[in-house]
C-alpha cells in the first residue's frame, strides 16, 4: 500500500516532524515558492493536513484543492485558523491540541498580569536606559485586594483561577453558561463582570461568537484602575476600542499576548507606554510546543489507523 500523503502547512516541532516523516509522505507546502501550482498538482492525494493555530488558515480555498482529504490536525487550542464549519460540511474532521498547554498559557498569563501591574517591563527600559540616576522609577499598582473577573472559564481560565487563589485576590467569572461546581460570583454579561472588577483576564476561544465580546463599552465599565489582559485571541478585543480606552484614561493599562491581526501590532500600541506587548507566547515552550506538536501528529496517525480523532473540536 502507498503511504498517506499528508500537507503540512507549516513548520511543527521536530518531534511531531519525525513522527509525521516516519508514518506518511508529507508534502511541506510553506516551502513552495509557487504553492498554488503545487496544489494543483498533490492537492488530489492529499488525505489529512497537518497545520498550526500561528500560521495561515485552512478554508474552503485551500479545501477546494484537497478533495481527498478527511482530517485536519492543529496545533494549538485555538483553532480559528480552520474554518470548521466548511470542514464539517465536507465532512472533514478538524481536532486541535486541548489540555497540554493549559498550565504553561496560566503560568504566563500571571506573569503578565504582574508585569503590567507592577510595570516591570517598564522597569526594565527605564534602568537599560541609563535613567535610574536621574530619578526614580514611578510607582506601580497592585495586584492585592482587586477583584479579578476571568472571561472565559474552561480549562485554562481555571488553571488561572487556581494560581490566582494563592494571591490576596477575589475571583468572578463570565462565560455563556453558570458553571455549578464554581464557587465564585458569576455575571452574565461581559458588562456586568466589568462592572464589578478592576481586573479582567480574557481567556476565552475566538471566532464569531466573541468577537469584540470586550468593547468600549465593557472598558468603560472597568474604570479608571481597570486593567486588561488578554490571552485568548485578538479577535475577542475591539482593539480601535482599547487604544482610545488606554489614549484618555478610561483604563489604567493592559498585558496583551495576541492582537487582531497578527503578527501586525498598530503602532498606535507600541507607542503607548502603560501596555505590556508580548509575541503572541503563551504556550510557546519548548516542553508545551512539543506537546502540542505530538497531540496533533498522535491524532493523525490515530485516524489512519482507525482509531478515530483524539482530540476533536467540539462541535
Ligand atoms: C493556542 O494554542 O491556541 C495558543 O494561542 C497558541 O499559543
Amino acid at each position: 500500500m502507498s503511504p498517506t500523503d499528508i500537507l503540512m502547512t507549516a513548520p511543527m516541532m521536530p518531534i511531531a516532524t519525525e513522527a509525521l516523516d516516519k508514518a506518511f509522505t508529507i508534502h511541506r507546502l510553506w516551502e513552495q515558492p509557487d504553492q498554488e501550482a503545487y496544489l494543483r498538482e498533490v492537492g488530489p492525494r492529499i488525505r489529512g493536513v497537518a497545520t498550526s493555530t500561528l500560521y495561515g488558515r485552512t478554508d474552503a480555498k485551500l479545501l477546494d484543492h484537497l478533495p481527498n482529504a478527511e482530517i485536519i490536525s492543529s496545533v494549538g487550542v485555538g483553532y480559528d485558523n480552520v474554518d470548521a464549519a466548511e470542514a464539517a460540511r465536507r465532512g472533514i474532521v478538524v481536532t486541535n491540541t486541548p489540555g497540554v498547554l493549559d498550565d504553561e498559557v496560566a503560568d504566563l498569563t500571571i506573569g503578565l498580569l504582574l508585569a503590567t501591574l507592577r510595570k516591570i517591563p517598564q522597569a526594565d527600559r527605564y534602568l537599560r536606559e541609563g535613567r535610574w540616576p536621574e530619578a526614580p522609577f514611578p510607582l506601580s499598582a497592585t495586584l492585592r485586594n482587586r477583584k479579578v473577573g476571568i472571561v472565559g472559564l474552561g480549562r485554562i481560565g481555571k488553571a488561572i483561577a487556581r494560581r490566582l487563589s494563592g494571591f490576596d485576590v477575589s475571583l468572578a467569572y463570565h462565560g455563556r453558561t453558570q458553571q455549578d461546581d464554581v464557587a465564585f460570583t458569576y455575571y452574565p454579561t461581559a458588562v456586568g463582570l466589568a462592572e464589578a472588577c478592576d481586573v479582567l483576564i480574557v481567556i476565552t476561544p475566538g471566532g464569531a461568537s466573541t468577537r469584540h465580546l470586550i468593547n468600549a463599552e465593557v472598558l468603560r465599565a472597568l474604570g479608571p484602575n481597570g486593567v486588561l489582559i488578554n490571552v485568548a485571541r485578538g479577535s475577542v478585543v475591539d482593539e480601535q476600542a482599547l487604544i482610545e480606552a488606554l489614549k484618555s484614561g478610561t483604563i489604567l493599562s493592559a498585558g496583551l499576548d495576541v492582537y487582531e491581526d497578527e503578527p501586525q501590532v498598530p503602532q498606535e500600541l507600541i507607542d503607548l507606554e502603560h501596555v505590556v506587548l508580548l509575541p503572541h507566547i503563551a504556550s510557546a515552550s519548548v516542553h508545551t510546543r512539543n506537546a502540542m506538536g505530538k497531540l496533533a501528529a498522535d491524532n493523525l496517525i490515530a485516524w489512519f489507523q482507525g482509531k478515530g480523532p483524539l482530540t476533536p473540536v467540539p462541535e
